[in-house]
This record gives C-alpha cells, sequence and structure tokens, in this order.
C-alpha cells in the first residue's frame, strides 16, 4: 500500500527527481557505513541513518530471515528504526527471554511498528495508565468470555452470520480478505460491543468500512518520516475518530434514554464502568483480534478448497454434530447449527481443531513486539537496555524444518495424529495463540467465531479460488508474509467465484 505524500507547493519533476537520485545514493553509502560501525556484538542489519530500517516495512520477510539465518549461526541481530534499537534472538534463549520476561512490556512494544513509540522518558511516565487500560481490558474481557455468556451467544451469532451471508448475491466474484472478513467484523461487535449496532446490517457494514482505513498498514514513510504530512496518516486518525465516536454516542443515548440491553456494553455499565472506559474497551476488542481471525477464517477455506479430503473430514465431523444435538434436516442450516451447545464447538472438534492450528500456524507468522521497562536484561549473553525493544518472529520457529518437518507444507495431521511428532513438543514451540506471560485471552471467542463462520460457509456455498477477472488458480497457495495487512496469497489467485448451494437456496426462501 503506497502512501500520498502531500507537498505544500508544485514541485519541479526534474529537480525533485535529481534531488531524490542524489538523496538514495548517500544514504546507501552512509547506510552500508552506518551497518558496519557498531561493535558491541550484535550482527547490525541495514540501515539508512535517522530513519533506520526501510525495508523493514517494504519486505519484511526477507527482512526478518536475515536475522533468523544469523540466528542459527550464534549472532543476535539488532536494526534501528528512526531513534529505537530493535534486538531479534529467535533461539530458545531469545524465545525464554522474550516471552517470560516480565519488565518487557506488550503495549510499549507495538508501539515502534506505529511509529508511535514515545522517548524513553515517556514512556516510563506513562506506564501506569498504559497498564490500567490494557488491565481493564483483560479483565472484562475475561467474564465476557465465559462459557455460559459464549453457550448464550451462539445462536446470536449464527443468525449475524446467516443475516450477512444472505446479503450477499446468491453467486458470484469476491474478494473474501474484504467480504469474509467484514462477516467476522459483524461477530466481534456482536461478542464485544453494543447491541444497537451489531443489530444493523448497514451500520455493520459502515463501520466496517472505517475499520479498513483505520486499520491501514503503516508506510515506511508514516512511521520513518512522521513529520512528512500523509492523507493515509489523516485518514487513519480520522476513521479512529469516527469509530470511537459512534460507540461512545451509541452509549451515551441507551444511557440518556434508560434503556437497558443483553450485551457487552450492559455488563460494564452494570459495573459502574465509564463511556471513557467502555469505548475504548469496544475500540481494543476489534483492533486486537477481528483481522487476525478474519485471515484465518480466509486461509482455511483457501485451504479446504485445495485439499478436499481435509474438507470432507470436517463435513463429516459437522454431520456428526447436528445429527446428536440437530436432527431435523427442515430447519435451515443456521438454526441447525445454533442447536450445538459451546461444549461441543469447543471440545467434539478434533477436526476443525487441527484445521485451525495448522492454518494459524503457516499464516500467523507475524511479529510479536515488546519493550523493556524494566532493567537491563541480557539475551544470548548481549544487553537489552532499558528502553530498548525486541522483536520475535514467530515464523522462525512455525517454519523451522528441525521443530516442523516439510515447514511449508499445510498438513493438519502434524496436529490431527498423536503418534506425530509436534504433538509431543513444549508449549513453547508454538507461539500461535502466544506463550509464557501473555497467552491470547481472546482465543476462545477467536476459535469459537473461527469455527461457526466456516462451518455456515461451507455448508451454504460452492466456491473456487480464482484470479480478479475469474480465471481459475490451480497452484498450491502460498501466504504472501510480506502483505503485512491481509497476508493474502502470492499471485493472482486471492479472490472466490462463489455460488450458493441449491438446497441451501430453497432453505433460504422456505424462511
Ligand atoms: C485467530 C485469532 C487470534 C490469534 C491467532 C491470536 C493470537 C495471539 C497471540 C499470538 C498473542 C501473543 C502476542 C504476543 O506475545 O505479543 C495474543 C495475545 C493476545 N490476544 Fe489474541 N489472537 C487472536 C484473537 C484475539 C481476540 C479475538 C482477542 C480479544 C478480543 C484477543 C486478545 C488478546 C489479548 C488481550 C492478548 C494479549 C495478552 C497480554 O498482553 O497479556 N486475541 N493473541
Amino acid at each position: 500500500m503506497s502512501d500520498f505524500i502531500a507537498l505544500p507547493f508544485a514541485p519541479d519533476v526534474g529537480l525533485l527527481k535529481l534531488t531524490w537520485t542524489s538523496a538514495v545514493v548517500s544514504a546507501g553509502v552512509l547506510a552500508i557505513l552506518y551497518s558496519q560501525s557498531k561493535k558491541d556484538g550484535f550482527n547490525y542489519l541495514p540501515g539508512f541513518p535517522f530513519v533506520g530500517a526501510w525495508s523493514f516495512f517494504t519486505k519484511r520477510a526477507e527482512f526478518l530471515d536475515v536475522a533468523i539465518t544469523a540466528n542459527r549461526s550464534g549472532k543476535t541481530s539488532k536494526f534501528n528504526l528512526r531513534n529505537h534499537n530493535i534486538i531479534i534472538a529467535t533461539n530458545e534463549d531469545g524465545r525464554k527471554v522474550f516471552y517470560g520476561t516480565r519488565g518487557l512490556s506488550v503495549s510499549d512494544g507495538y508501539a515502534a511498528l506505529w511509529g508511535t513509540a514515545p522517548s524513553l522518558n515517556e514512556a516510563l511516565g506513562e506506564v501506569e495508565s498504559t497498564a490500567k487500560q490494557s488491565n481493564f481490558f483483560m479483565k472484562r474481557l475475561q467474564p465476557l468470555l465465559h462459557r455460559d455468556r459464549l453457550h448464550r451467544l451462539i445462536p446470536e451469532l449464527f443468525s449475524d452470520l446467516n443475516v450477512h451471508l444472505e446479503s450477499w448475491p446468491q453467486s458470484g466474484h469476491m474478494d473474501p480478505f474484504t467480504h469474509v472478513w467484514n462477516v467476522i467484523f459483524h461477530l466481534t461487535n456482536r461478542a464485544l460491543g453494543a447491541r444497537e449496532l451489531a443489530d444493523d446490517l448497514s451500520t455493520v457494514k459502515e463501520l466496517a468500512t472505517l475499520y479498513w482505513s483505520a486499520e491501514q498498514d503503516p508506510s515506511p514513510s508514516s512511521v520513518l518520516l512522521p513529520w512528512i504530512p500523509s492523507r493515509t496518516k489523516q485518514q487513519r486518525m480520522e476513521a479512529m475518530g469516527t469509530l470511537y465516536t459512534t460507540f461512545a454516542d451509541t452509549i451515551n443515548k441507551r444511557i440518556s434514554e434508560g434503556r437497558s440491553e443483553n450485551d457487552a456494553v450492559q455488563f460494564m455499565l452494570d459495573q459502574d464502568d465509564t463511556v471513557e472506559e467502555i469505548a475504548p474497551f469496544i475500540m481494543q476488542a476489534i483492533f486486537t483480534g477481528t483481522i487476525t481471525t478474519g485471515i484465518l477464517v480466509c486461509w482455511i477455506l483457501i485451504y479446504l478448497h485445495t485439499y478436499p479430503e481435509w474438507d470432507a473430514k470436517i463435513r463429516q465431523e459437522l454431520e456428526a454434530l447436528l445429527n446428536e444435538y440437530s436432527p431435523d434436516a427442515t430447519l435451515p442450516m443456521y438454526a441447525r447449527f445454533s442447536q450445538v451447545p459451546v461444549e461441543a464447538w469447543e471440545g467434539s472438534t478434533p477436526v476443525l481443531e487441527a484445521v485451525i492450528t495448522e492454518t494459524n500456524r503457516m499464516v500467523i507468522s507475524g511479529s510479536n513486539m515488546r519493550r523493556n521497562m524494566g532493567e537491563d536484561i541480557e539475551v544470548n549473553g548481549l544487553k537489552v537496555k532499558q528502553g530498548e525493544f525486541m522483536l520475535y518472529p514467530m515464523g522462525s520457529l512455525h517454519h523451522d524444518a528441525d521443530h516442523y518437518p516439510d515447514p511449508l507444507r499445510w498438513d493438519p495431521s502434524r496436529w490431527a495424529d498423536p503418534t506425530r511428532l509436534e504433538r509431543e513438543r513444549s508449549q513453547w514451540s508454538f507461539l500461535g495463540w502466544g506463550v509464557g506471560l501473555h497467552p491470547c485471552l481472546g482465543m476462545r471467542i477467536a476459535k469459537l467465531d473461527l469455527k461457526l463462520a466456516v462451518s455456515l460457509f461451507i455448508q451454504l456455498f460452492e466456491y473456487s479460488r480464482v484470479d480478479k477477472n475469474g480465471n481459475p488458480s490451480k497452484d498450491i497457495p502460498v501466504p504472501n508474509l510480506n502483505d503485512l495487512h491481509r497476508v493474502a496469497p502470492k499471485g493472482e489467485g486471492r479472490y472466490f467465484q462463489y455460488k450458493r448451494r441449491p438446497s441451501t437456496v430453497k432453505t433460504a426462501m422456505l424462511q
């Protein structure tokens, strides 16, 4: 995604090219000098003076591969983003330090990726308020994901899924990385937001559009040259503002009308939480896990189409659930699925579990971040100073042949077959739901959303993978790990040609 850089004057194009060319050549020379000038034991990854590692944003996978390879030969890498140092240690010691050290802060860490990390002094001053906000989110999330609540939520989630999927044409060409993802956005609003918004499909679709503007990938220029005005950045801020205001206005309206609803917002209002606490909670809920869940649904559908034997296994598993909990085949499919209890979705779906874990391993290979807000610490015998950052690329483990033989092959039997080696490994060798001090607190709702969405989609639609002109894509799909935003497949085949299955057209008309 490219940034439009708004210049305050009409430039002379020839002069501008010359100036930029000279600047790039000089910066390249300086970058080489800069990358060779440090002698503190770290393996320095190249970057430009003052701004740092540009290719971290433009070619992240290749950039991180250099650090991963260096670590295999005993070197621990370090690079610079603006004035921040970031350390990458992917070996076992690195993993233990990264996921197990208390002074390493998650929320302060991720700020580096967005170019919003303040100086150390400012960050130390904000430690308390950052921790307060993140503690509030975790404290309220836990009861909202209690089994009883999820059980009651299932029919509503299926009803939203059905309404959303019914709003699509009966057949057509679509980009799952927008349309299927928007369905997950709807489910997040239902589970962790306000009923008034989740009940109205057109409002959900408007909010989803805002979300996409707000969630745009940061371009290198917007992070590394933040003083240059950028339309993308401005759009992002405006979209965030509108989302926040929509949530806050909805809650205020409810309070002023003295209404009570059965939803997450009401749960928090009943605890005397304020609008200034609840609106950020919803913002955090939609920004923390929705995109990841959406990406996984898209990829599970892609893999099931590519490996029909696994599609057949899942259908068999779903058939067994329906036979046991909802045998009346005259009911619409979403209504039948609604009757399957949460215990069965969580405990009697081993094939779906294996498919989710394997897809997570293949696709969610991005970077976890931390900032050292405590004392200096050591990793691989080298110092990580207070205020410095650490990065752990999950792919360094998930795509390592020593841990996962034939690592780039999607093979859920790694998880489904108890005799396979990977099952015996410790929890630290699979990072897809977090480990150590910061496991994923939303795993329960994420897995439920994944299972519900995939189950209904494959029952309602026939689909195949095509390019943007509708030509079939027959290759084995490979996630583009440089596409930080959606991790769509490499090449052209990211679209679906779909059509509603005949039996479900009839079902839909019967309702
Ligand atoms: C398929 C979807 C999801 C995946 C694959 C996923 C994965 C992860 C991973 C790998 C971490 C650890 C990050 C780190 O160590 O830096 C994490 C942490 C976290 N996740 Fe998720 N997540 C998903 C969905 C969600 C959802 C839906 C929520 C809540 C709405 C959520 C809430 C959290 C929270 C609060 C943490 C941080 C815990 C802490 O800081 O101690 N996640 N998740």
